[in-house]
């Protein structure tokens, strides 16, 4: 039987090549990128869940099956929780993961090594025919480092060292990122749940 598809409602790649990995074979993970009418969402929410929400149900009202979204960030404790829902646009320019980067090294610089605590938060929303029908969140404890290290990952990576590790996600590798990171536990309640699920 060939595998149920799963639409990931992002345009981000990077997102889409973790879940697959995450996933297996279990599904056959699709994107924007398979969808030539695939809408623009904008992220008009203050939180990942409405964020979340605004996408899974934008794209499942146009495309059949279930839709999957991932709205997700960093969250640093000495800046009250920010980047957090802002998280792709902290330095000024959307999506701009060197601006993003340059910025949270100068708002930490002088943060010391006892209160650089922060975490990654994944929030997922599972919807069908424009409805959203449950939602789950995963995050993932760490520290930001001094300095950026590391060419793996995306975004916040070469700043994040996941709690246990002293090198960052973007050293670490896909392998050991996609077992610790948010999106690796969101998924798994996001497979758990599919698992009940009809297709
Ligand atoms: P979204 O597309 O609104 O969910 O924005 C996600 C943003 O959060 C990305 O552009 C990155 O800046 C950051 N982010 C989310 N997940 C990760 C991750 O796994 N590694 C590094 N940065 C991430």
């Amino acid at each position: 039987m060939p595998a149920a598809p799963l639409i990931i409602a992002t345009r981000n790649s990077h997102k889409t090549s973790e879940i697959r990995q995450i996933v297996g074979a279990s599904f056959q993970v699709l994107d924007a990128n398979d969808f030539p009418d695939f809408p623009q969402v904008d992220e008009t929410g203050t939180t990942f869940l409405e964020n979340a929400t605004l996408k899974a149900e934008a794209i499942s009202s146009r495309i059949d099956g279930y839709v999957l979204s991932d709205d997700s960030g960093l969250e640093v404790d000495a800046l009250h929780g920010a980047p957090g829902v802002w998280s792709s646009s902290y330095g000024g320019e959307e999506g701009n993961h060197a601006s993003n980067n340059a910025r949270l090294l100068e708002e930490m610089k002088n943060v010391g090594a006892e209160n650089r605590s922060a975490r990654f938060v994944c929030t997922m929303v599972i919807a069908r025919d424009g409805k959203a029908l449950t939602n789950f969140r995963g995050t993932c404890e760490g520290r930001i480092l001094p300095t950026a290290a590391g060419c793996g990952g995306f975004g916040y990576d070469p700043l994040f060292a996941p709690q246990g590790h002293e090198l960052s996600f973007a050293e670490l590798g896909a392998d050991i990122k996609n077992q610790l990171s948010h999106r690796a536990r969101a998924l798994a309640q996001v497979l758990e749940w599919l698992k009940q699920q009809s297709f």
